[in-house]
């Protein structure tokens, strides 16, 4: 009997296993051991990670922060997830949709560190965090918190709900280079009033790459009775964490970012005590109101997209968290230490530790961001995004595992000459 037939007669997983490369098991395997430093520095081994994927050679991408491409393995796991499912067409969403939803969200919730029973896949952030401004009954004159630099349809569907229901958005501004953690506390907890019922925050600002101290803000508005939602569309895959060790109430990822699934994929968690007074925006009251996926009916979902995911969790397991976050965090201060002393150079991205990764942005004094972006494709074949609004004025600058040093000594000299005034 093969696989098919199998599926047909038990009603199995459609959900394809990724091939590897012999290169890229032969390169995890030798630096199994080495340590994550270390091999961050190794442009051999990242070589050969590039060779996953399939690079468009008109320009250099350091734009992955909209989205990551897909590295091979994936992509091809993806298409014959497709062809699997639409080959079974009902018979597989009436038999296995549900069993290979639920294998996918337990791998997920191993990956982001929470409950399979607090998270549901979505289809991006936006969906996710939507969700949860949606689902609160908001009264006249409830508050909720959140930053200019907070992603902005988030913002607006804020702005909905106090057209809506009269609640009030009370809206501050992060400083790009705060002096430590406890001055961005101390602001978030200056804005809660007695009224503040919720408060949302980035865990990684996406247009500077500032990761923000979650743990330090849960805490502090838990003591004033206030809960918190994270916008971690930048999170996952991107660096280690664990969500339940956050301490925050909600949160929302989209995995076709940093994870490199197929575009269309997201996350919502939602803590266990916190699901029950949750609303749904589509009704579903065929789960109990304790039960996330009452908030997950959006209709018949692309499920060989959901499915994919496993494929995507299965290549970053491959690769390794760790080495993942090292590396990206090397490529930004590779760029970074070889700018940040040249005359009319702005970085705008903390450089210590852990506040930042692999997210940067770099403005210069006599280059507005928009045609900084544009000479930077015209003159130098690099794609990048300006940023000129939100306290940021810079493009921001976004490489991935397959980036290399020698492309980012093009960037380094390309703005080094756009410098010069
Ligand atoms: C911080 C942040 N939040 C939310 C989103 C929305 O992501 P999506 O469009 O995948 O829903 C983005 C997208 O770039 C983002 O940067």
């Amino acid at each position: 009997m093969n696989k098919r037939q199998f599926l047909k007669t038990m009603g199995l997983s459609a959900i394809s296993v990724p091939v590897f490369s012999r290169e890229f098991e032969n390169a995890i395997t030798q630096h199994k051991e080495t340590e994550p430093l270390k091999l961050a520095k190794n442009e051999d081994f990242w070589a050969k990670i590039r060779k996953d994927y399939k690079l468009n050679p008109d320009f250099i991408n350091l734009e992955n922060g909209y989205y990551c491409i897909t590295p091979g393995p994936i992509k091809e796991a993806f298409f014959k997830n497709v062809e699997e499912c639409n080959l079974l067409g009902s018979y597989y969403m009436r038999n296995s949709r549900f069993p290979d939803n639920e294998r996918v969200r337990k791998a997920l919730a191993e990956v982001a560190g929470c409950d399979f029973e607090e998270v549901v896949i979505t289809r991006n952030a936006t969906e996710s965090l939507d969700t949860v401004i949606s689902g609160y009954d908001w009264k006249p004159g409830d508050e909720a918190i959140m930053a200019e630099q907070d992603y902005p349809s988030m913002l607006q569907h804020f702005e909905l709900m106090a057209r809506r229901y009269g609640m009030k958005n009370v809206v501050l501004s992060v400083p790009n280079h705060p002096e430590n953690d406890e001055e961005i506390v101390k602001m978030y907890e200056a804005a809660i009033t007695p009224k503040t019922r919720l408060l949302m925050v980035c865990h990684i600002i996406n247009i500077t790459g500032q990761i923000l101290p979650i743990k330090k803000i849960s805490e502090m508005a838990h003591r004033h009775g206030v809960d918190v939602m994270v916008d971690g569309a930048h999170a996952v895959g991107h660096f280690e964490y664990k969500i339940n060790e956050l301490g925050c109430d909600y949160y929302g990822s989209s995995l076709h970012k940093w994870l490199s699934a197929p575009l269309g994929v997201g996350l919502l968690y939602v803590r266990k005590d916190k699901i029950k007074d949750l609303w749904p925006i589509y009704g579903d009251t065929g789960f109990a109101d304790t039960d996330i996926r009452k908030l997950n009916h959006t209709g018949t979902p692309a499920v060989h997209t959901d499915i994919s995911l496993l494929n995507a969790i299965d290549y970053l397991n491959k690769i390794g968290i760790q080495r993942k976050e090292t590396r990206l965090r090397y490529l930004r201060e590779y760029w970074s230490d070889r700018l940040k002393d040249v005359p009319n150079v702005v970085i705008n991205t903390p450089y210590s530790g852990k506040t930042a990764c692999g997210i940067g942005n770099i403005g210069l004094k006599n280059i507005k961001p928009g045609v900084l972006a544009e000479r930077l494709l015209k003159e130098h074949k690099i794609w990048t995004v300006g940023i000129d609004g939100q306290g940021v004025h810079g493009c921001r600058i976004t490489p991935n595992i397959y980036t290399s040093t020698a492309e980012l000594d093009i960037f380094v000299n390309a703005i080094k000459k756009l410098a010069k005034p």
